[in-house]
């Protein structure tokens, strides 16, 4: 995905690469009428939130048509069409379309305002003018700011089937990870000896310190299992969540599992989702050196300056006490309202 847009970019740099380009699948042209490349390659957007998709002409057909959108390299089937305007309608179509319209600040607009944005919203994008002659197109990336979290059933390691890793992401306010969103995560610092599937169905894990119980010496990086069966193969599960619009606070206490629950329904809240605390600890710099109770019946918490009397590890991160039996008294409780 990346390297398309890297094509683009060298190729209206220097002139002789458009040479070498030429006989590859995705040749770029200069284009007449749209800017290209275009104003930005890259949008970054939070859940919740709203975003401009740039897309600007220099020179305007007599008649034509602009159309958007979203590039699913793993779906299969027909496009993914965002919206197809004309000078007369605006008509949306799919999930995306009805929080879609054209920004239209001038003339020569054709910039994409997406509302709303969904964990799932993020992925390469495509302006495309169509004027019957020579349609062109830029492609752009939008990238929704967050935090990719490994989950694991309360069962043990290596328990989801493909399907049930997605479920267990959504009901931890997340969704299955990207191989993208995965290797940025890596190169901010997650580093997890468990392998997990990712939203295309291949299974990975990311390593910053090779060690032998970890795949061995290899080098640090992404490790793949490449695409598993999705019925049969069982593993953890790489979630990605982002902003959340409320907010997650502690109770501190010696509560089993049900106590945990009441003292956050009195205060109007309930207990808290594990995605919801790593978008805390993510974009809030959560830090709370108490172990609490969350929704699922783990027991974590959020640390954003490691210290010693604190779980004693040198990276921030969420820790986890795993799923201790409910009737243990010894934690507070995590809540979200
Ligand atoms: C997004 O846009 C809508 C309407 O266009 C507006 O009501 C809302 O406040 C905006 N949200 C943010 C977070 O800017």
């Amino acid at each position: 995905m990346n390297c398309a847009v890297i094509l683009l970019l060298t190729s209206s740099c220097f002139t002789w690469s458009s040479a070498v380009y030429a006989t590859n699948r995705a040749a770029p042209k200069k284009l007449k009428y749209l800017i290209d490349p275009p104003v930005y390659a890259e949008v970054i957007g939070r859940r919740g939130g709203n975003v401009t998709l740039p897309c600007m002409l220099k020179t305007k057909p007599n008649h034509y048509k602009v159309k958007w959108t979203k590039l699913e390299p793993e779906r299969v089937g027909p496009e993914n069409i965002i919206m197809i305007s004309n000078a007369h309608a605006f008509k949306p179509y799919g999930q995306v379309g009805p929080r879609a319209s054209l920004r239209n600040a001038h003339t020569m607009d054709a910039s994409l305002l997406l509302r709303r944005l969904q964990l799932e919203d993020g992925g390469t994008y495509r302006c495309e003018l169509i004027n019957g002659i020579e349609d062109e197109n830029v492609v752009m990336e939008l990238r929704i700011e967050g935090v990719v979290f490994p989950y694991q059933s309360k069962n043990g390691r290596y328990q989801f089937t493909f399907q049930e890793a997605k479920e267990a992401c959504t009901d931890q306010d997340g969704t299955l990870a990207t191989y993208d969103q995965l290797y940025r995560a890596w190169t901010e610092g997650l580093d997890w000896c468990n392998a997990g599937w990712l939203r295309d169905g291949t299974v990975h894990y990311p390593i910053i310190r090779p060690r032998p119980v970890c795949g061995g010496e290899l080098l640090p990086g992404i490790r793949t299992y490449g695409p598993k069966d999705k019925n049969r193969d069982r593993f953890d599960a790489f979630c990605f969540t982002s902003q959340t619009s409320g907010s997650v606070f502690y109770i501190s206490g010696s509560f089993s599992f049900e106590q945990a629950e009441h003292a956050c329904k009195r205060q109007f809240a309930e207990l808290a989702l594990v995605g919801q605390l790593y978008a805390a600890w993510h974009f809030q710099n959560y830090d709370q050196c108490d172990g609490g109770w969350l929704r699922d019946g783990s027991v974590r918490f959020p640390i954003s300056n490691p210290r010693r009397r604190c779980g004693g590890l040198p990276e921030a991160g969420v820790r986890s006490f795993g799923f201790p039996s409910k009737m243990t008294h010894l934690y507070g409780a995590y809540c979200y309202r």
